[in-house]
């Protein structure tokens, strides 16, 4: 992409989504099977029923592009006008390349600058601050933002607290340059980090510090998590973003009309729910069918909350996260497809 800021002002407008998950469904009864573990614990602990799985010969990347690939078809818009694509994971194919390289190239992306985003699962609500902020800088026109994470190759399955809460997955969302006078498009963000709960949730081997060529014990190059930490983190954080954007835009939470938040445990959710105030059918979840997707996780619901009628033109969308880092994000957003 060449892109020279300036012009006439503009919004980020955000048209659509799209998703594409592995097909083999790993249920709790399966992983009954695998480790010591109970469907009753896992429903009643998380709320997860089901989880999907990449097959051997898969990779993030692949994932990415079948998502990317129906973000395209959905919204009618032809590869060869994105410009930009931005690719949340916390689970790449390699070091580097990026998995956004690979997937531009997968999709035919020949125009489009790639680059990936590491903010685990806050990581798609900080890839769409970064398009809308290419768009409404004039710097890019289309921008696709997809998260794809594959859990299952980084969960130790002799860890039975962490190997039944997460799941394989991509999906994404378009951005284009809309209309200041008709779209309200994106009306804020809230984005943080606090490194110093960096070892709260991590997977020690595979970079700099411990290079997967040097010396570990083997659990080292999986999930290491905190749970009982991140928990209480994640329903304290969950409020406080919300609760920070919506003072910030002078917005109340009865006017929202669709909350999509991180999908990693549904007593996060329910708790951040009822001190948030916004009525249970304002809520879309799908954890219980993929588990915890990670950057994957909020695109995927609100892929599903259109497909399922449950979002509407005009709607005022409210997105929220936590993950790694640990790092948070809150979004809120008018819909407008059209
Ligand atoms: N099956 C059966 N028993 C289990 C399982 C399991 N899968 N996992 C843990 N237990 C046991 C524990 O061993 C413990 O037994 P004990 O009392 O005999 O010691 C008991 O259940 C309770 O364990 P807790 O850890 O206290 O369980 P808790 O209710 O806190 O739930 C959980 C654990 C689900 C991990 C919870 O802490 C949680 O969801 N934390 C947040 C995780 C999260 O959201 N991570 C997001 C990651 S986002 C990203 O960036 C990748």
């Amino acid at each position: 992409m060449i892109g020279i800021r300036g012009g006439a002002p503009r919004r980020a407008r955000l048209v659509g989504f799209g998703s594409y998950v592995p097909e083999t469904v790993v249920t709790n009864q399966d992983l009954e099977r695998l480790v010591d573990t109970s469907d009753e614990w896992i429903v009643t602990r998380t709320g997860i029923r089901e989880r999907r799985w990449v097959s051997s010969e898969q990779a993030t990347s692949d994932l990415a592009i079948g998502a990317a690939k129906d973000v395209l078809a959905r919204t009618g818009v032809a590869v060869t006008d994105v410009d930009v694509l931005i690719l949340p994971t916390c689970t790449p194919d390699h070091v580097f390349p990026s998995v956004a390289a690979l997937t531009a190239h997968g999709i035919g992306a020949t125009r489009a600058a790639a680059f990936d985003i590491q903010a685990a699962c806050s990581g798609f609500i900080y890839g769409v601050a970064q398009g809308t902020a290419m768009i409404e800088a004039g710097l890019a026109d289309t921008v696709l933002v997809v998260g794809a994470e594959v859990l299952s190759r980084f969960v130790d399955m002799e860890d039975r607290t962490t190997c039944v809460l997460f799941g394989d997955g991509a999906a994404g969302a378009l951005l284009t340059a809309g209309d200041p006078d008709r779209y309200t498009g994106f009306l804020g963000f809230e984005l943080g980090a606090d490194g110093s709960r960096a070892a709260d949730l991590q997977i020690p081997v595979g970079g700099s510090r411990l290079p997967a060529s040097g010396d570990f014990a083997p659990d080292q190059a999986f999930v290491k998590m905190n749970g009982r930490e991140v928990f209480k983190f994640a329903t304290r954080i969950m409020e406080e973003s919300v609760i920070r954007l919506l003072e910030r835009l002078d917005i109340s939470i009865d006017e929202v009309d669709l909350l999509v938040a991180h999908q990693a445990n549904q007593r996060i959710i329910d708790h951040a729910v009822k001190r948030l105030g916004i009525a249970e059918e304002r809520v879309f979840n799908n954890l219980e069918r993929y588990g915890n997707t990670s950057a994957a996780s909020i695109p995927l619901a609100l892929s599903e909350a259109v497909d399922a009628g449950r979002l509407s033109a005009g709607d005022l969308v409210l997105l929220v996260g936590f993950g790694a880092g640990l790092t948070w994000a809150s979004c809120l957003v008018r819909y407008e497809p059209e």
